[in-house]
């Protein structure tokens, strides 16, 4: 039902300067895997084969490592190497790729709406590739909302709950329980502080969208920090009680940021060492 997810990629990554000054920062490693490429394998366990990009000036590495290298395949062809290139080739075996640019950085709501080319009128999952999801040996988050998506048929953000002085990196909503670890959303506020925070339960890069959301996006005026704000065109969606906020099963790194790099590069380096032990 959602066969569609869309990447916005198109960020500067200055938290990472100067290691994103050329290269974008949804291509840092986690071990030997891009942030973008773990992104990728989400969307396909969920379901999701067509894979379209937000990209900006700059990107081109994410185009090329989801394309065929030929010189490269040639000449690893029937060596022991070729394994290496097994997971990166089943994307590309199983998966549709299409890119757009964002040709000005206006916020991660105007990314989206540029995507729209690439989604047309269905509901999509959105995946913010910084924010890297894990949960070993159980469904991935983005399937665990496409899901609930089957049961409720409107939007739904990934939320988790942060420390009280963190709430103003994120987007808080404010909203009802109607079942284990599932909202319905009644408000919710970009980046408050913390006198200001309905709750902390913080928005994190995982949604589904409906395509409803371009109508609303195109008319967003510009808010916090001068970017038209996802958070805002949710806002009008939830005012008509169709907007879900669901506490996903699984650990979230914040890879936009230099602690939950290195945080997610030590769980996943212990991770497959105690698989290759196994
Ligand atoms: P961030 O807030 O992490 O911004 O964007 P950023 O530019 O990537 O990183 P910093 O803060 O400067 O270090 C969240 C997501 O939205 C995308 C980013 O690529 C990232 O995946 N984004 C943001 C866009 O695609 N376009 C924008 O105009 C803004």
């Amino acid at each position: 039902m959602i066969r569609k997810c869309l990447f916005p990629a198109a960020g500067y990554g200055t938290r990472f300067l100067p290691a994103t000054k050329a290269m974008p920062k949804e291509m840092l490693p986690i071990l030997t895997k891009p942030l973008i490429q773990y992104g990728v394998e989400e969307a396909l366990e969920a379901g999701c084969q067509n894979i379209a990009i937000v990209t900006g000036r700059g990107k081109r590495s994410i185009e090329d490592h989801f394309d065929i290298n030929y010189e490269l395949e040639h000449q690893i062809n029937g060596t022991s190497k070729e394994a290496l290139l097994q997971s990166i080739r089943t994307l590309t075996n199983s998966c549709s790729f299409s890119y757009t640019r964002q040709n000005e950085m206006r916020g991660l709501g105007h990314a989206i709406l540029t995507g729209e080319t690439l989604i047309g009128c269905e509901p999509f999952g959105v995946i913010l590739a910084d924010d890297l999801c894990s949960n070993p040996n159980a469904q991935g988050v983005l399937a665990q909302m496409v899901n609930l998506y089957k049961k409720y048929h409107c939007s739904i953000v990934a939320i988790e709950s942060v420390q009280p002085n963190d709430v103003d990196k994120y987007g808080i909503i404010e909203g009802s329980l109607i079942e284990e670890g599932v909202y319905r959303v009644t408000n919710m506020v970009e980046k408050p502080s913390i006198d200001q925070a309905p709750s902390n339960l913080a928005i994190i890069g995982r949604y589904i969208l409906t395509p409803d959301i371009f109508d609303i996006l195109r008319v967003t005026k510009p808010g916090k920090g001068g970017e038209i704000q996802i958070t805002d065109a949710l806002l009008e969606q939830a005012k008509k009680g169709s907007v879900l906020a669901y506490q996903f099963q699984g650990k979230r790194y914040d890879c936009g940021s230099i602690d939950g790099y290195v945080q997610a590069t030590m769980d996943f380096y212990h991770l497959t060492s105690k698989q290759n032990l196994s």
